[in-house]
């Protein structure tokens, strides 16, 4: 199994505070049957600057000290970017790290809201060749309101990532529900962990998977699979035309 999003390089984000941290945090990746991890620490979130550079490098230590404990997992680079206007300035700069430097781009939204300029810049990433994945919407509190934005962005080439916490319940049943919706009208494309640490913020890969298994079957989970690996070795994913997502409205009686 590849996990496609993590903050396990130790002490560069809020994700895995040290070495120490971070080779626990491998140890369950391996428990949970994880064979890659791609590596995404946060970029330009108003907190957190990680250039591509420098993740390479945290990269290829990380790696280093894998082999060295004889844990058997292997660390792809990426980096989990927060839209900003002049992205793809810093796309030219060399600043910007896709997956596995595949064409495949991590674009996370503010949790509260979606900028105007998002559809426009999804836009320009795809005039560049690259494919954005819109990373976890289902914690994003806009998308919850208003899904028809999500599907908006989906429809116009964006891609999508779910946390498999979401999936677990771990934020909520809202999200669960959301989650689960967004799975049925075909508007995501990946489940990842997320994973930030041991604790709180964990893998759940194999627990999500069970989930996926129980609600819409091997099919379903197939495919996320499937599209982790197409997505690492840089070739085009599965995904089927979404519809439209259906919120069930209930009478009450008062
Ligand atoms: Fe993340």
């Amino acid at each position: 199994m590849i996990d496609i999003h993590s903050h396990i390089l130790p002490g560069i984000d809020d994700g895995a505070l040290n070495m120490e941290e971070a080779v626990s945090m491998a140890r369950i990746a391996v428990d949970e049957g994880i064979k890659k991890v791609i590596a995404t620490p946060h970029h330009q979130n108003g907190k957190f600057f990680n250039n591509k550079q420098y993740i390479l490098k945290k990269v290829k230590e990380f790696n280093d000290v894998l082999q060295s404990e004889n844990i058997p997992l292997e660390i792809l680079p990426g980096q989990e970017i927060r839209i900003y206007g002049s992205l793809l300035d810093d796309f030219e700069k060399g600043d910007i790290l896709t997956l596995n430097h595949t064409n495949y781009l991590f674009v996370e939204l503010p949790s509260g809201h979606v900028p105007r300029y998002t559809e426009q810049l999804l836009f320009e990433i795809q005039l560049k060749g690259m494919t954005p994945i819109i990373v976890h919407p289902e914690r994003n509190a806009e998308m919850l309101k208003n899904p028809d934005k999500l599907l908006n962005l989906v429809k116009k080439g964006a891609l999508t990532q779910l946390t498999a916490g979401s999936v677990t319940g771990n934020f909520g049943k809202k999200v669960q529900k959301f989650s689960m919706q967004l799975i049925e009208s075909n508007s995501t494309h990946f489940i990842a962990s997320d994973a930030h640490n041991t604790t709180t913020r964990s893998f759940h890969m194999r627990q999500s998977i069970s989930k996926v298994y129980k609600e819409f079957g091997s099919q379903v989970v197939y495919y996320f699979q499937e599209n982790a690996e197409l997505l690492m070795r840089d070739q085009p994913v599965y995904k089927q035309e979404p519809s439209k997502i259906k919120c069930k409205k209930f009478l009450g009686i008062f």
